[in-house]
């Protein structure tokens, strides 16, 4: 499918975006090892967090939903009712679903093989699969269990004291589901904090976690009970359209109900270091996370330079913030974001390339990127690379180019931000 932007006189109204990719992942899988009935609304329907529903029902988990309107019960019976797979595990596109469920898979007694598509076997599972084989799951795959497809040969863990060399909440998520069914305790430090989402359900749904500075600390064997979950807006799908509001003149836009995770919100503080014009109101709490609403209205942005510790509470903005940079005055400079090339695409080099195409001058960087901003953008023929975040951050440079911008192969956009292009449509002022 390929997506169409035309430049529209201003964007201008309120919405909100669907729930958040994160929290949706981590509802279903906390859900399926708690005891009782886990109601989650405003799930996101994406193509990632069905793939984790999907993977949870092969092990036996039952749900029902999710209805059109993001309701999904899960209904938990427990770690011990949950069973080997018949079939192999598709993850689909989402590290989220792989890594997490790794960490499940490996405290639980059966074996199991998990797959992805292309992409997901490009990317490297050896910073969980060491880990995890360390607290004494046997994991078997290409390199040394560093590619997908994996096999699992789990149960019987041993807690463990882990200090991670990469900021990665996946890799922290996948240690502490795994802490939670193995023996003692499970420790993880990490160089910089990344999103917390995990700690803070488990605690929602009853368990003890101990953070101290950058260390979690989680007892096994405690018994999750079901909770109602309300997932908050994702803020990484928000920032397209913050963005957008900030870089088309003439632009007023609110988006209601979005999570505002201090370890997640990166994006808010450097778009308002680059001259944003941005204010949150209505701030209240869902599901143990401050959510809020967000007003965007255009203004003149310049560059800024970005590293160490915002990095991981702005990872998946990058893309979108090459976007504004290349938008704004003088220079935007990421750096400590070697991260970004082991993404669902190299998003250094996919980002750099793609900007490019606008007239945009853009360099890669060995762990980030440059992109001198200043200059009108021309309408482009993009390509997503297969990737959900590199398709809308070029819809958002293709509404501030001057003519026509083709994206191909946008499908892709489903797997974080199903009704993007609608919600486009609904702010536009021709
Ligand atoms: C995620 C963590 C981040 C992020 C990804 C989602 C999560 O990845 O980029 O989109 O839900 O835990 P890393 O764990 O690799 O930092």
């Amino acid at each position: 499918m390929n997506l169409e932007i035309t430049p529209p006189r201003a964007l201008r109204g309120s919405t909100t975006v669907p729930g958040d990719k994160s929290i949706s992942h981590r509802a279903a899988m906390l859900g399926a090892l708690a005891e009782g009935e886990t109601l989650i609304e405003n799930f996101l329907m994406g193509a990632d967090c069905l793939a984790t529903i999907k993977c949870l029902a092969e092990m036996g988990v039952s749900f029902t939903g999710p209805d059109e309107k993001g309701r999904l019960t899960v209904h938990g019976r427990g770690p011990s009712a949950l069973k080997e797979p018949g079939d192999v595990l598709d993850a689909g596109n989402s590290g989220t679903t792989m890594r997490l469920l790794l960490g499940i898979l490996a405290g639980l007694p059966f074996f199991s093989v998990i797959t992805g598509d292309a992409s997901l076997r490009r990317r490297p599972m050896k910073r969980v699969t060491a880990p995890l084989s360390r607290m004494g799951a046997r994991i078997w795959g290409r390199r040394e269990a560093s590619l997908a497809p994996l096999a699992v040969q789990g149960g019987a863990l041993e807690g463990c004291s882990f200090s991670l060399p990469v900021a990665s909440a996946q890799v922290k998520s996948a240690l502490l589901l795994a802490g939670l069914l193995a023996r003692g305790e499970t420790r993880v430090v990490e160089p910089v904090p990344s999103r917390d989402h995990t700690e803070r359900m488990l605690q929602f749904f009853g368990a003890e976690v101990f953070k101290e500075g950058t260390a979690v600390t989680i007892k096994g064997g405690q018994v999750l009970t079901g909770r109602r979950i309300v997932v908050p807006g994702d803020i990484s799908s928000a920032a397209f359209l913050m963005v957008a509001a900030a870089v088309v003149p003439g632009s007023d836009v609110t988006i209601r109900g979005v999570g505002l995770n201090p370890t997640r919100d990166g994006i808010v503080d450097v778009l308002k270091a680059m001259g944003a014009d941005l204010e949150i109101t209505n701030r209240y709490r869902l599901a143990n996370e401050p959510v809020g609403d967000i007003r965007v209205r255009h203004s003149r942005l310049r560059g800024v330079t970005v590293g160490g510790d915002m990095i991981p509470r702005l990872i998946d903005e990058i893309p979108v913030l090459a976007v504004a940079g290349a938008l704004a005055e003088g220079e935007l400079v990421v750096r400590d974001a070697a991260e970004l090339k082991v993404k669902e695409s190299n998003r250094i080099d996919t980002v750099v390339q793609e900007l490019r195409k606008f007239g945009v001058e853009a360099e890669a960087l060995p762990d980030g990127l440059r992109v001198r901003g200043g200059r009108p953008l021309t309408g482009a023929s993009c390509a997503s690379h297969g990737d959900h975040r590199i398709a809308m951050a070029m819809a958002v440079a293709g509404l501030a180019a001057r003519s026509k911008t083709v994206i191909q192969d946008a499908g892709c956009i489903d797997v974080s931000f199903p009704g993007f292009t609608g919600i486009l449509g609904s702010l536009r002022v021709e």
